[in-house]
């Protein structure tokens, strides 16, 4: 049997996260490592904080902190913030780790070793107003591919092409805006991309069936367009120092490109795992360095612009390599999520972020409309009406609804107990046989990672429930056919744990706080196994339920006028 190694793309330290670079990454992983969790399959799901880089100082900077303090601190809001959308991490680790450093110098020694990096010098931008030079992110200007006019140095916002800071026209200082500007030189170790060609190729064309259309396309983009030598070390101070032993002793003062060392992370991560387990190494060695690949099933989430580091760098850095690392088995790669039709900007502080999120309504409601609208094969959009709908319809009158009908018409009719009269009829055989075939359905589509599909399955079953339920009609027959009354109560309430279990992955708590209405729930509720006739006559006859307060409040017109204002509404761009 398979271990399943879960990852989502490391967000950046630089401040909490809107609700795109949630659903494109880390909440589509934690559903995921849910749904193997309830499966019984032995899961790992790692996630951390992308700390090194221009990104890092830059807001460091602009929060008036030293760099370590500022990353310090961020990593903890982003980690309440994370907890607080219930993301079941087993670790949520920071690149800047110790662990990170040794396997990031680990990994570079062996590349450096095996011919794989190179010391080239190379033209660099340096400012005369900071007397430093200014990599990637420290300078803007015109990008040379689209004329957007505030392309960063690493790569253009507008049409997330790979830049140089030296292609950048019109170049200034991200910090102090000066033009006084010359280009130096500066060696730096390259690694010869150029050579994996091939080897990528075959690995990427072995995925042609698993992988989705999205990721096979930008994989092979960038294959086509001809891979270019990528410099993997920049003259900052804040990264993973280059050893001396590496690099013609041309190295000293410099760092690790962020790139390098970020995805080497999600190694560092599962070893900070198991070091602040006080586990041997042996434990996090089994994810990465398993006795045969297909021990462990490693699948990857991350929106479209991280592609490219996934398919082609990383690997890269793990075939060069020539040890046994793990390779990623599935990447699940996610479109845009759009602020009504623009962009969300952590630049320009425009959607909705995670913290204010937070605090309008539960984690729940953004799970279910993000889950259920995730950008899959294409962009898609937020608009506060449409997420007051959807939540209000699927949430509220949908499942709550269902949930409150059931659960009190037996305190008020049968005692608050599950009643064992009668015998399942026609009407439940019906249903029986199509929630075989519904719950068949979301299972297929949760292990093909289709998420949009999933969750428009998961809602037919809830409105099989009901529909169900308004033919057998318990409250009309509890007054001359007690015993009918009876078989549609207890099939309802068997329902009502169903829909606990098969809920769970999506939206946990609500998921824990329905189970709960007919027993304690597990911390893990598991995937119902059972064939449907078995499962939903599961129940005891006399054990008593308890009927939760209101499960999904609706959202309201005042509240949805009052954020529309707030947050902004159609007037985007
Ligand atoms: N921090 C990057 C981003 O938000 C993602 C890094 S993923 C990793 O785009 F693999 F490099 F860690
Ligand atoms: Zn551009």
């Amino acid at each position: 049997m398979t271990r399943y190694l879960i990852t989502s793309a490391l967000p950046y330290i630089n401040g909490v996260k809107h609700l795109g670079n949630l659903v494109g990454s880390m909440l589509p992983a934690d559903l995921y490592a849910r749904y193997r969790r309830a499966r019984g399959d032995e899961t790992l799901f790692i996630c951390a904080t992308d700390e090194h880089g221009t990104p890092a100082e830059l807001a460091a900077l602009d929060a008036g902190q030293d760099v370590a303090t500022y990353c310090a601190e961020q990593h903890e809001v982003q980690k309440t913030l994370g907890e607080g959308f219930g993301l079941s991490w087993d670790y949520f680790g920071r690149s800047s780790s110790p662990q990170n450093q040794e396997l990031t110098q680990h990994l570079a020694r062996v590349l450096w070793a095996n011919g794989h990096l190179e010391v080239r010098t190379t033209k660099q931008v340096y400012s005369h107003a900071e007397k430093r030079f200014l990599p990637d992110r420290y300078v803007i200007g015109t990008c040379p591919h689209c004329g957007y006019d505030r392309a960063r140095g690493d790569q253009c916002e507008n049409c997330t092409r790979v830049l140089d800071p030296t292609d950048l026209i019109n170049p200034r200082s991200a910090l102090s805006g000066s033009t006084e500007i010359e280009i130096r030189d500066s060696a730096h170790l390259f690694l010869k991309q150029s050579t994996f060609v091939e080897p990528l190729r075959a690995w990427i064309d072995s995925h042609e069936n698993d992988w989705p259309n999205l990721v096979l396309s930008i994989a092979r983009k960038w294959l086509d367009e001809g891979l270019n030598d990528r410099g993997i070390t920049r003259d900052l101070e804040w990264g993973v120092p280059v050893p001396d032993d590496i690099g013609d002793g041309l190295m000293k003062g410099k760092v690790f490109y962020v790139w390098f060392d970020a995805p080497i992370e999600y190694i560092g991560a599962t070893k900070e795992w198991s070091d602040a387990a006080g586990k041997p190494d042996s434990e996090w060695q089994k994810w990465w360095r398993p006795e045969r690949q297909s021990d462990v099933t490693y699948v990857e989430f991350m929106a479209k612009d991280n592609v490219p580091f996934h398919t082609v760098g990383f690997p890269i850095t793990i075939m060069g390599s020539g040890e046994n690392w793990k390779l990623v088995d599935r990447i699940k790669g996610f479109n845009w999520l759009t602020y009504y039709g623009g962009k969300f900007s952590t630049s320009q502080k425009r959607g909705i972020f995670m913290d204010k999120a937070l605090e309008l309504v539960p984690a729940d409601y953004w799970r279910w409309w993000l889950m259920a609208n995730a950008p899959e094969s294409a962009d898609s959009s937020f608009t506060w009406e449409h997420f007051a709908s959807v939540v209000n319809k699927d949430m509220a009158d949908v499942l709550g609804n269902f949930v409150n009908r059931v659960t009190k018409f037996t305190v008020a009719r049968f005692d608050g107990k599950v009643p064992g009269e009668g015998d399942y009829g026609e009407d439940e055989k019906l249903l029986i046989a199509e929630l075989d075939k519904r719950v068949a359905a979301y299972a297929g589509y949760l292990e093909d990672i289709d998420f949009r599909k999933a969750l428009a399955e998961l809602r037919a079953i809830w409105v099989a429930g009901n529909e169900y339920l308004t033919k057998a009609a318990p409250w009309t027959h509890v007054k001359t056919d007690r015993t009918k009354a009876a078989v549609g109560v207890r099939m309802g309430l068997n329902l009502v744990h169903l829909f606990g279990h098969l809920a769970w992955p999506v939206i946990p708590a609500s998921a824990k706080a329905v189970h709960e209405a007919i027993m304690p729930a597990p911390e893990v509720i598991a995937w119902p196994d059972q064939p449907m006739a078995q499962y939903l006559d599961s129940l005891e006859a006399g054990h008593e339920i308890h009927p939760p307060e209101v499960l999904f409040a609706k959202i309201t017109e005042e509240q949805l006028a009052e954020w529309k204002a707030r947050f902004g509404g159609e007037d985007a761009d």
